[in-house]
């Protein structure tokens, strides 16, 4: 039996090691759910055209077979959801109040869960995992990174937030465990890389 996953698949030496890492996830959880809790209502007015040309340029540049199985991490309020040509799309998103957003037939295909532990999907499970604009978020991004790696099967696309701080951390993580086949810097905002 797979052992579960809690904490990105962390082995911890004690209870309490596992309870205080549990604790600070939580915290940190909580504090971005009371930032997209205040962006949620106006995410689609604000940013709903940039965040459509982002997926436009993936689609350009990856293809994507409606037979593909498709997961989208960090879904937002889900209306990446219906642009990908999949037939079977699934949405992971750990804020509530985004994915209340959505309408109440996209609810039904998006998973409230965090990057960091996808542990409710199986190894594989995916054709294609694709994230718009989320990795700079995650908390612990190689964590993240690892985990959509190991639901996916070989297709991934990731489009990064060029003014996020983390970004020299995100590009060498993403060449540390996936097979760039491009890098696409033609949007204003985002980085794209294609795997
Ligand atoms: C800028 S929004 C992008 C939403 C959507 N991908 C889009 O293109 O409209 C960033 C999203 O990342 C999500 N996010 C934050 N932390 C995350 C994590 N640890 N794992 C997955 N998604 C996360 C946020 O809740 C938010 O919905």
């Amino acid at each position: 039996m797979t052992p579960p996953r809690h904490g990105g698949g962390r082995r911890f030496e004690s209870g309490r090691a596992q309870f205080i890492f549990l604790k600070m996830v939580k915290c940190l959880s909580e504090r971005e759910e009371d930032y997209y809790s205040e962006l949620a209502p106006g995410y689609d007015k604000l940013h709903r055209e940039e965040q459509e040309r982002k997926i436009q340029l993936i689609l350009q540049n990856f293809e994507i077979q409606p037979t593909e199985k498709l997961l989208d991490v960090g879904c937002g309020t889900g209306f990446t959801l219906p642009l990908w040509p999949s037939k079977d799309v699934t949405g992971a998103e750990p804020s509530h109040a985004m994915i209340m957003q959505a309408p109440k037939a996209l609810q039904r295909r998006i998973i409230h869960v965090r990057a960091e532990d996808l542990s409710i999907f199986d190894d594989g499970e995916f054709d294609v995992v694709v994230s718009v604009t989320a990795i700079h978020n995650f908390t612990g991004v190689e964590d993240g990174l690892l985990e959509m790696k190991r639901v996916g099967k070989r297709k991934f696309a990731f489009s990064v937030l060029k003014k996020s701080e983390k970004l020299d951390e995100i590009d060498a993580l993403i060449r540390k465990h996936f097979a760039v086949k491009k890098v696409i810097d033609t949007d204003p905002h985002d980085r794209l890389y294609v795997i």
